[in-house]
């Protein structure tokens, strides 16, 4: 008899697709992602999941699948799974890493140059026909060339983000927990330092950190006021990284010069404060969504996921 399995929100054709050879799938195709009521009623009887963000998946939807070997996120984040509790129960957790890292850093790289270079506001501008003449003060923005880049956050994508940076000449400083190696300093001319420091040196601070408990308001009022008038914040890890409100006081009140976020604290809510800033760049969570990548990142989630069932050891377990 097949496994059965619940694929909780919509994927593309293929992964579903392969889904379907292994196992008996029970796939909610609907908008909306399913409540918390139903994802418990619809877990009841089933082997595996294939999940994605906007599911939570705490000890109390887990306790609700007695027979669950396998949680399965479609992202490479997990802190929408209580992953403790997964463990306790014996359930093998995935995530998709890798396959998602340089489309994810190419889109922040979209939303540094469109913060720097105002292309949101310039787009607005000329579609509402108030581009009468050629003006030399109009929309001047911030230069990216020769700037120093500040990631935080030095894992795969921090450093796909660094790379990138190589090209526009500029000097990049980065902050983790831990250091990476020498030779990939090197390779990336990064050099590590404190998170004060950054912040003071960077025109860029770029997000690429992991939510938990220790990163959530990583970026508050006081790291906000402690960052140059004249640079900006980008935002592609998770929302809660950043204290929203303080954000919306920095930058009408100018402490700092804008700031491009793919991730909000409230998701899918939007600080009315940001809507009515010109500052901010807003992206509804889409870093990494090309579809190459989407397909690469649904089909993973798929294989670890039919792995577990087949008993095999899955090809990306969450570790921590
Ligand atoms: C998306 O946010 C991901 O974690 O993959």
């Amino acid at each position: 008899m097949k496994p059965k399995i619940l694929i909780s929100g919509n994927l593309l054709e293929e992964p579903i697709a392969l889904a379907c050879r292994g196992a008996e799938v029970d796939l909610h195709a609907g908008e909306e992602p399913l409540s918390k009521a139903e994802l418990m009623a619809r877990l009841k009887n089933k082997d595996g999941l294939v999940c994605q963000i906007t599911d939570l998946i705490d000890d109390e939807v887990l306790g609700a699948a007695p027979g669950l070997r396998v949680v399965a996120n479609v992202a490479v984040g997990y802190n929408n799974i209580d992953v403790p509790a997964a463990r306790r129960r014996g359930i093998v957790v995935t995530n998709t890493p890798d396959v998602l890292t340089d489309t994810t850093a190419d889109f922040t790289w979209a939303l540094l140059m469109a913060t720097a270079r105002r292309v949101v506001e310039a787009d607005r501008y000329v579609r509402a026909g108030k581009w009468r003449k050629w003006e030399f003060m109009r929309l001047l923005g911030g230069d990216v060339h020769g700037k120093t880049l500040g990631v935080i956050g030095f894992g795969r994508i921090g450093r796909a983000v660094a790379r990138r940076a190589l090209g526009f000449g500029m000097r990049v400083v980065y902050h983790d927990t831990v250091r990476v190696d020498a030779a990939v300093e090197r390779e990336l001319r990064a050099a590590f330092t404190d998170k004060a420091t950054l912040l003071r040196e960077a025109d860029f601070v770029t997000l690429h950190c992991l939510l938990t408990p220790e990163t959530r308001h990583l970026i508050d009022a006081a790291a906000l006021r402690s960052m140059k008038k004249t640079a900006y914040l980008i935002n592609a890890a998770r929302g809660p990284v950043v204290d929203e409100a303080a954000l919306v006081q920095a930058l009408t009140e100018g402490w700092i010069a804008g700031a491009g976020l793919d991730v909000h604290e409230h998701e899918p809510e939007v600080h009315p404060g940001l809507l009515a800033l010109d500052k901010a760049v807003l992206a509804p969570h889409i870093a990494s969504a090309s579809e190459a990548t989407r397909l690469k990142m649904a089909s993973l989630a798929v294989n670890n996921c039919l792995a577990v069932l087949e008993g095999k050891p899955p090809l990306t377990p969450v570790t921590e």
